[in-house]
């Protein structure tokens, strides 16, 4: 697989920052279980939401009797009306420090040529639960003084793409939302990031791609998690990960999108006095 060195993550800081119960939505493989592995490794309970009841309990146990975790399994379809809701009314009572918004893969597809039902499916995931979810979280953690909230979008989102026309406008906005929210928040506890995925070996990518596609220099999700929470618990807004053409350019383009982010922060404060 392809090499992605691994960003230093302080074990113990991150459990003070965002302990003791973390909620990651589309927890059962891929990229999910790699956050709640990294997680649990951490001593961070978890609430492990997705449709499949099975493979989320067998996750739990795991996770459980190798590092003493507690553990909830919610069968939830994230793309259904209310999804959001419902996941904050699951994890009511519990310490919640810290929210994953994890699924939200799309395959290939033609616009034109197909209806418009699955591209509604797509925007509730990646948007309407999105938001009610980092919403009902976020007034949590403003309450508690701090928390934190990592959105899983991808390279799809730095800009357009063929034959991925919903995935990559979801994408885009799971990216200005999360930079949204950091200059928001940054300076008030809360940390939001923002992750442009690479191409990476999941369960979902294996099933998606035509037979004979070349997975070997694809990234390893593990190593993606990784980083993703070392990058929250470093207070970045955007971590993007080379991929795709323009790769070289990529590492600018996230210092740019960041300086311009910490302009906008100090501008507004004209408006909000803040
Ligand atoms: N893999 C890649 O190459 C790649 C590249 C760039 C970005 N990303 C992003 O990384 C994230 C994770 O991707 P992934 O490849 O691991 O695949 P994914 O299909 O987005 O996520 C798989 C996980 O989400 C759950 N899930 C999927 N649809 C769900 C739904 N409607 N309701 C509830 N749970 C659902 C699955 O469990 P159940 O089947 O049990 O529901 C599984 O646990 C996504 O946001 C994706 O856009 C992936």
């Amino acid at each position: 697989m392809r090499e992605l060195p691994r960003l230093a993550l302080d074990a113990a800081a991150f459990r003070e920052r965002y302990g003791p119960w973390a909620v990651i939505a589309g927890a059962s493989e891929g990229t999910g279980e790699c956050y709640a592995r990294e997680l649990a490794v951490m001593g961070i309970n978890l609430v492990l939401i997705s449709r499949r009841r099975d493979a989320l309990q067998a996750l739990g146990e795991a996770l459980k009797v190798e590092h003493g975790i507690n553990y909830r399994a919610v069968v939830q379809d994230l793309a259904e009306e209310g999804a959001g809701l419902r996941i904050v009314e699951v994890a009511a009572g519990l310490d919640v420090g810290l929210y994953v918004s994890n699924a939200g893969a799309d395959g290939f597809a033609s616009f034109f040529e197909d209806g418009t039902a699955a591209a509604h499916r797509l925007v509730r995931m990646n948007i309407s639960t999105l938001i009610d979810a980092a919403n009902g979280f976020g007034k949590h953690f403003v309450a508690r003084g701090r928390g934190g909230i990592v959105i899983m979008a991808s390279g799809a989102g730095l800009g357009g793409q063929p034959n991925l026309a919903l995935y990559s406008a979801t994408k885009g906005f799971e990216i200005n939302f999360a930079e949204s929210l950091w200059a928001e928040y940054h300076e008030r506890g809360i940390d939001i990031i923002g992750i442009a995925a690479p191409i990476m070996r999941t369960p979902t990518l294996l099933r998606m791609v035509p037979e004979g596609f070349d997975v070997s220099d694809v990234y390893d999700p593990a190593d993606v998690a990784h980083n993703a929470l070392a990058g929250l618990l470093a207070g970045e807004p955007l971590q993007i990960v080379p991929d795709g053409p323009g790769q070289e350019k990529q590492p600018q383009v996230q210092a740019d999108r960041k300086a311009r982010l910490v302009g906008f922060v100090e501008f507004t404060k004209q408006f909000t006095g803040g």
